[in-house]
């Protein structure tokens, strides 16, 4: 992990940068206008998503001495398998549109093939699932699903991510509409509403037995069906209904609160993701950071998977002292898409494994276990 530091050292500098201002100013640059409205933007006035990731600041961590850290092992057990490194990579479903190389979401799966990082597909891709896990290679990954309102076509989809080898279902319980989002009502910026990230729902059998015309003759009809057809209303009765037609691992994507972690953990999903969608969906929230100490609680023995607002190696260490299993890394994987395809995804990912494994060595931290011993304190 440190050869990027250490080549560093040596004068070979990195292609791209390895700090998140750096990194929004260049994908900044690479993007549309409309395009980075989107990915950067957020919900109202955005106070929520920028707390997010200032939040962070006021956890602090405290090095321990005379430990030996010199060797570190980062990898985490999640869903009875042992992953490398303790990230993953959020769902994004704008990945199509972004990435610089226009593989979309293939090179969100090769960037995750060239780290080792599970990426967790989202239903919004523009690249049917079948072909984005084949890109991943060897590293397992996970399906993120927006529910349906029809029960066919929610099948359909947890039928294939099942078949293709995924291994989690990650419902989404946050984004059934979509939140107030003045950067995109300014500047008329909806994907989906143009079909650009709507590949894998038109590859979807089920989906088109749902149309009179097939979507690449008729795009705009069945854009009209994915709108009609997105979006159910889920409640927790509905945990049985997913229980009973996938014996994938089920996570509940967007608990925040330490009740809502209780009753997930009581239903025995098998991992509860505390996540505010990057301060997308509601604004006037809580930063997620400060909700995960409490949604660990919740959990009890269940493990937690956290995103929103993480930026550095430091951050992830920081979640994870609080109680993260695992944490996702969003938008600034999506920014090494924009800079630099899937050799800039990878990059990110890698630049961030690379400082956190540095600062656990300099903490005295040499495993995931010390670092949660370690815990983080609310400055
Ligand atoms: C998202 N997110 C998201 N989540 C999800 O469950 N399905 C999806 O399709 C998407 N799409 C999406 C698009 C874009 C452009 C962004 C920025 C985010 C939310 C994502 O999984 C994650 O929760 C946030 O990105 C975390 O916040 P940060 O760290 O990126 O600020």
């Amino acid at each position: 992990q440190n050869a990027i530091y250490n080549a560093g050292l040596s004068g070979i500098l990195p292609e791209y940068p390895v700090d998140f201002r750096t990194l929004e100013q260049r994908a900044e640059r690479a993007l549309s206008p409309s395009l980075l409205n989107y990915i950067q933007g957020g919900c109202g006035d955005e106070h929520t998503q920028q707390s997010n990731a200032g939040a962070f600041h006021h956890w602090g961590m405290v090095p321990r001495m005379m430990v030996n850290s010199k060797s570190r092992d980062l990898s985490v057990e999640l869903f009875g398998i042992t992953f490398n490194s303790p990230i993953f990579m959020a769902p994004i479903g704008t990945n199509g549109e972004t990435s610089q190389d226009k593989l979309g979401d293939i090179a969100a799966a090769k960037a995750s093939a060239l780290t080792g990082v599970p990426f967790c597909a989202s239903t919004l891709s523009n690249s049917p699932m079948e072909e984005v896990a084949e890109a991943a290679g060897d590293c397992p990954g996970f399906f993120q699903l927006y529910t349906p309102k029809h029960d066919g076509l929610a099948e359909s989809l947890i039928s294939r991510a099942e078949n293709v080898g995924y291994k989690a279902l990650v419902i989404t319980l946050d984004t059934w509409v979509t939140g107030w989002r003045p950067r995109d009502l300014n500047t008329s910026n909806f994907p989906q509403l143009r079909g650009k990230v709507l590949q894998n729902y038109f590859s979807d059998p089920v989906f088109r037995s749902l149309l009179d015309r097939p979507p690449e003759e008729d795009p705009a009809a069945a854009i009209g069906m994915w709108a009609a057809t997105f979006g159910k209303v889920l409640t927790w009765d509905d945990i049985r209904w997913f229980r009973e037609r996938t014996k994938l691992p089920l996570v509940l994507k967007g608990i925040c609160h330490h009740d809502d972690a209780r009753k997930a953990a009581d239903l025995g999903v098998d991992a509860i993701y505390c996540s505010n969608h990057g301060g997308r969906q509601a604004n006037g929230g809580i930063a997620a950071i400060d909700m995960l100490p409490d949604v660990v609680k919740g959990a009890g023995s269940t493990p937690v998977l956290f995103d929103s607002g993480v930026r550095s190696g430091s951050d992830v260490v920081k979640a994870l002292a609080l109680g993260a299993t695992a944490v996702g890394i969003g938008r600034p994987y999506t920014y090494g898409l924009a800079i630099g395809g899937a050799a800039g995804a990878a990059h990110v990912l890698n630049s961030i494994l690379a400082e956190a494994d540095l600062l656990m060595a300099v903490n005295g931290y040499p495993t995931i276990e010390a670092v949660k011993a370690a815990g983080a304190q609310r400055i």
